[in-house]
């Protein structure tokens, strides 16, 4: 069994959204040097953003609501009428940043089952 799926295949996640027309990365850079990132799809009924990342150093400067709005606008170019994600359980920085973009806590459950054996079986 997997300890924290989440966080275990990263490097499989990019490859597979920078091969998949319905997925992007979005990179965000200052002066040729990256400080942002995120992960974006459309699953046919709905978008998801996954993996935003802004770096420490230039956190609190807008460049998260401007990734967001990116990764959005890039959703609703390919008809997603909403967006959703998933915020890990006690990211507070995470989750009122969210809200502060306009982002609303769903009445849901998320429920997930690996479909590939996991690294541990291999
Ligand atoms: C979450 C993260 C992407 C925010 O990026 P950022 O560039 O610092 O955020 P911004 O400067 O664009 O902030 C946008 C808004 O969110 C608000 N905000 C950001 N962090 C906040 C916090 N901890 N509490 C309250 N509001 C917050 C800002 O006040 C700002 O509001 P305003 O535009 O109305 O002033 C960044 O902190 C990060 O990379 N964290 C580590 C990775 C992570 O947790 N990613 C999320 C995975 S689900």
């Amino acid at each position: 069994m997997r300890a924290d799926p989440a966080v275990e295949c990263p490097n499989a996640d990019v490859d597979r959204a920078v091969t998949s027309r319905d997925a992007t990365i979005l990179v965000g850079a200052v002066d040729d040097v990256v400080v942002a990132s995120v992960m974006a799809g459309h699953d046919g009924h709905r978008g998801w953003i996954y993996y935003l990342a802004v770096s420490p150093e230039r956190q609190g400067r807008g460049h998260g609501r401007e990734m967001m709005a990116e990764a959005e606008l890039w959703l609703t170019a390919r008809g997603a009428p909403k967006v959703q994600l998933m915020v890990r359980e006690g990211n507070e920085t995470a989750a009122a940043f969210y809200t502060a973009l306009g982002y609303e806590r769903q009445d849901v459950t998320v429920l997930g089952k690996w479909l590939t054996p996991s690294p541990e079986a291999e």
